[in-house]
């Protein structure tokens, strides 16, 4: 793939397959699962033990779920309670993940966590999974665990390992896995998502074996640069601002990594042996180092590959015109492709242990 062509208009004229970017294999048809908060009123009767599998296992994908939003011609999650996310879930927006989930892997120099899990750990839950690639990544990585992961949309691959699979599920409403159950719970990239995210990790605490680890990592919205190039005239100084009203306005923060978020409410839950790394993460292939001139040309790719997409809805939000994104995101694009802006965003990764006793 030509990391440098990063105009919409250049972009490979096949879609990007996850396999270009990850390397993983296909290996069998993932199972979706609705759980508790998603089930239609007709399934309740079956849900007198709120933690029972047979509860959660009985429904295929239901057409509510499939009943996608859509605003000027994207598509969102279908209305689930109140859960609201500002990303499109259509093959653009996809496309985008995936290639965001490989600028993350190439962050962790090919790892897929910080958290020090035991080689043959068991069970593992992935929290708002997004293309599930990263699950399939951790289900490969380690065969014997069990993985499963959760979104409000279906669209992770048809084919995954078989230690690998896929729910339905709103992770703001009250979780319905047995409390003690997995070794390991991994959260990534929620920014814009969560209205009390210190009862998401209390929710993780309960649901994490004694001894078992969090990990939480999220992004910035915000470029910043140290040499001055990302100057406040620039619109790549205003995409963070953009995000932060919208996510104001949402009633969702997207500023998780500037406001410390992450390790305050960990900690709040219960959690001991906390850890926390910050990364600079650059969009473009500015940087002289290789490993973030790599990861710096596939932010690029990933965040102009979509740019509407991510705009759209918070623009909606605000009460932008469709005009007025397309001439935003086409000065944004403009930046990107200027190797004299050296920008780049935070990213934070905060992981902890459940107490033994
Ligand atoms: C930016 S993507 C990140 C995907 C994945 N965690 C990753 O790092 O590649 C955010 C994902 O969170 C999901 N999401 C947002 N709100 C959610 C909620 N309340 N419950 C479950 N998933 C949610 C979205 O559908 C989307 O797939």
């Amino acid at each position: 793939m030509a990391a440098d062509s990063t105009d919409e208009n250049a972009l490979p004229a096949r879609a990007i397959q996850p396999e270009d970017v990850c390397g993983h294999s296909p290996l069998r048809a993932s199972t979706f699962k609705l759980t508790g908060s998603l089930l239609q009123q007709s399934d309740h009767d079956e849900f007198d033990d709120p933690y029972s599998d047979d509860a959660s296992s009985t429904a295929s994908v239901s057409a509510s779920i499939l009943e996608y939003r859509t605003i000027n011609g994207r598509t969102y999650h279908s209305n689930q309670g109140n859960a609201e996310y500002w990303g499109a879930n259509d093959e653009p927006q996809n496309e985008a993940l995936d290639i965001i989930h490989h600028v993350l892997t190439l962050l962790l120099d090919g790892k897929l966590h910080r958290a020090p899990i035991d080689s043959d750990i068991q069970k593992v839950l992935d929290v708002g999974t997004g293309t599930g690639l990263w699950a399939i990544d951790f289900g490969d990585t380690y065969p014997n665990a069990e993985v499963i992961g959760t979104d409000l949309s279906p669209i992770q691959p048809s084919w995954v390992p078989p230690n690998v699979s896929f729910q339905i599920d709103d992770c703001t409403q009250r979780w319905t896995f047995r409390p003690n159950t997995f070794d390991f719970i991994h959260i990534r990239w929620l920014f814009g998502s969560i209205v009390d995210w210190d009862e998401l990790y209390r929710e993780a605490f309960a649901a994490l074996k004694p001894g078992g680890w969090i990990e939480s990592h999220e992004a910035s919205t915000q470029f910043r640069s140290d040499d001055g190039t990302v100057s406040e005239q620039t619109a790549m100084a205003q995409f963070g601002k953009f995000f932060a009203e919208g996510g104001e306005k949402l009633g969702r923060s997207m500023t998780i990594v500037e406001d410390g978020v992450q390790r305050r409410g960990i900690e709040a839950a219960g959690f001991e042996n906390i850890h926390e790394e910050n990364f600079k993460s650059p969009l473009g292939s500015w940087p002289a180092d290789p490993k973030m001139k790599e990861m710096g040309k596939y932010q690029h790719l990933a965040t102009a590959n979509d740019l509407t997409g991510t705009l759209l809805y918070m623009g909606n939000l605000m009460g932008w015109q469709p005009e007025e994104i397309q001439i935003y995101a086409a000065k944004l694009r403009n930046e990107f492709k200027n190797p004299k802006i050296h920008g780049y965003y935070m990213q934070k990764i905060v992981w902890a242990q459940k107490p033994r006793k």
